[in-house]
């Protein structure tokens, strides 16, 4: 039993983050245990544990598990949890509700939890006191010793929570199943260190740590030769990969050598503003697999609730960057996070989150109402804002962001656009994918389309996405 610690999980040490190539093992019995059994899967939350998934997956399908769509018929289920807001938590702790009758029914079959809440001091406690019956608690520093967890698992039959609150390290030799033959997601570094005041992934995640250069572009390597066509690299502030190597190496260099494979997309989130450098815009600017798409979250548009937020600029130096990033990559896109109702926040505060997205008309914004989350600094700050105020800016805002992000898709119309198709959609008879600058399309084509770019004329403009056919001119 290895209980999660807030109070650890804030240290930022001077210790010397390890990179393990050979932490993986799988003990024998555990593989002739589940020989033919069956594992169900749920991932909330970001792309870092839809990526973590994949690695969970590829790890029990070495022991022997196949995957099923169906959670009653599994032997061994996995919830991959989100910490991010309280409604992340509430879908998961319902889903425990569901589970439990499950397990009421069928003794045997093996319940894990394991992600972001995971490591989360409170969620892991309520656990051990109130949720008896949940056979195995992991969290995101472990992924790598499942097997062995397992192993225990079947041996004892007693509830292990195996969580640590470390700084972290790298283990490199986990094996992975992508959900794409397409597009694949490439870790280039785990944790964070930025503590914006409201957010929970620092202590979830562990300390800023980037994986060497070379492994990146072996992977990346590996990915062409397998006919991938898109990689997404992965962190959650990509812009600072490298700081914390003993090099210069950054992500410019980083980018321009991924662009010198043969990938023909790359694709990277998220992009904090503090870090974004001219060097990177540079390399994205001159490399035509580098996608002209940038996700740069502004979380507010005033400055004194930026400051409450530790987010370590100002609005006037966004849109400065902002503009500079149009200016240096022609047809390029931008997205933004935005979170109302932070404590303290007024009227006035979000109407110049309104302001800002009247200048800067994003492509799309993702919005948020803000939630407190237990151990953060703005846990601190009392959470003032009704809940009815909260939502009536959040309607406010999408409004808002609603209207650019369809003035936006405007310029599209009769446009010529690369299309990467990924598979059928559910607009019947269509198919979907994505344009370099990210607009989703739905459009008329053949099935031998998909895992292929090509050519697409936009027809019709919709809010969220475009629609079009095949381009034969
Ligand atoms: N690393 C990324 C963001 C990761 S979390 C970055 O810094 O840009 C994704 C988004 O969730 C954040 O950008 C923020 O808008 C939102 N978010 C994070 N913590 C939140 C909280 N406590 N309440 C509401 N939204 C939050
Ligand atoms: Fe959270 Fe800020 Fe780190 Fe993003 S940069 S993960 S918002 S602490
Ligand atoms: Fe959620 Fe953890 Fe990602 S808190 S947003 S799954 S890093």
């Amino acid at each position: 039993m290895n209980l999660p610690s807030l109070k650890q999980a804030k240290i930022r040490g001077k210790e010397e983050v390890k990179i393990l190539y050979d932490d993986y093992k799988i003990p024998n019995d555990v593989q002739n245990y589940f020989k033919n059994k069956k594992y169900y899967i749920e991932t909330y939350g970001c792309q870092m544990n839809v990526h973590d998934s994949e690695n969970i997956k590829a790890i029990l399908e070495n022991i022997g598990l196949t995957e099923t769509a169906s959670m009653t018929n599994s032997d061994l289920i996995i919830l991959n949890t989100c910490a991010i807001r309280e409604n992340a938590h509430n879908k998961v702790f319902g889903m425990l509700g569901r589970i439990k009758h499950l397990k009421e029914e069928k003794k045997d079959i093996i319940t894990c939890l394991c992600g972001c809440m995971a490591q989360e001091e409170n969620v892991a406690s309520i656990i051990h006191e109130k949720y008896k019956w949940l056979d195995l608690v992991f969290g995101t520093h472990n992924i790598h010793k499942l097997p062995i967890l397992l192993g225990e698992l079947i041996k004892t039959k007693k509830q292990n929570i195996d969580v640590y609150s470390i700084e972290g390290n790298i283990y490199e030799n986990i094996p992975v199943k992508r959900d794409s033959k397409y597009k694949a997601w490439v870790n280039i570094m785990y944790g964070c260190d930025k503590f914006c005041t409201y957010c929970i992934v620092p202590y979830t995640r562990g300390k800023q740590r980037s994986r060497l250069p070379q492994d990146i572009i072996k992977e990346v390597e590996e990915l062409v030769k397998d006919g991938y066509l898109e990689v997404t690299l992965l962190g959650q502030n990509v812009n600072a990969y490298g700081k914390d190597l003993k090099t210069n190496y950054n992500m410019a260099n980083l980018l321009e050598n991924v662009a010198k494979t043969q990938i023909q997309r790359i694709r990277f989130i998220t992009s904090h503003p503090w870090d974004f450098t001219d060097d990177m815009l540079d390399v994205i600017a001159k490399y035509d697999n580098i996608m002209p798409y940038i996700h740069l979250p502004i979380q507010s548009g005033s400055n004194r609730i930026l400051k409450l937020m530790g987010r370590r600029y100002t609005k006037e130096e966004y849109i400065c960057l902002f503009n500079k990033i149009k200016r240096k990559i022609p047809n390029v896109s931008i997205s933004t996070d935005i979170i109302v109702g932070f404590p303290n926040e007024t009227e006035e505060d979000f109407q110049e989150t309104l302001d800002i997205v009247n200048t800067l008309k994003f492509d799309l914004a993702y919005t948020f109402i803000y939630s407190k989350r237990e151990g953060t600094p703005a846990a601190a700050l009392e959470d003032n804002i009704t809940l009815e105020t909260k939502n009536k800016r959040l309607q406010k805002l999408n409004n808002l962001v609603n209207k650019y992000a369809k003035e936006n898709n405007q310029k599209y119309l009769n446009k010529v656009v690369p299309v990467l198709i990924e598979g059928e959609s559910e607009k019947k008879g269509k198919f979907f994918g994505y344009t370099d600058t990210m607009k989703l399309v739905n459009v008329k084509c053949d099935p031998s389309c998909v895992g292929k770019i090509i050519n697409v004329k936009i027809k019709e403009i919709k809010t969220w996405s475009l629609d079009g056919d095949i381009n034969n001119d």
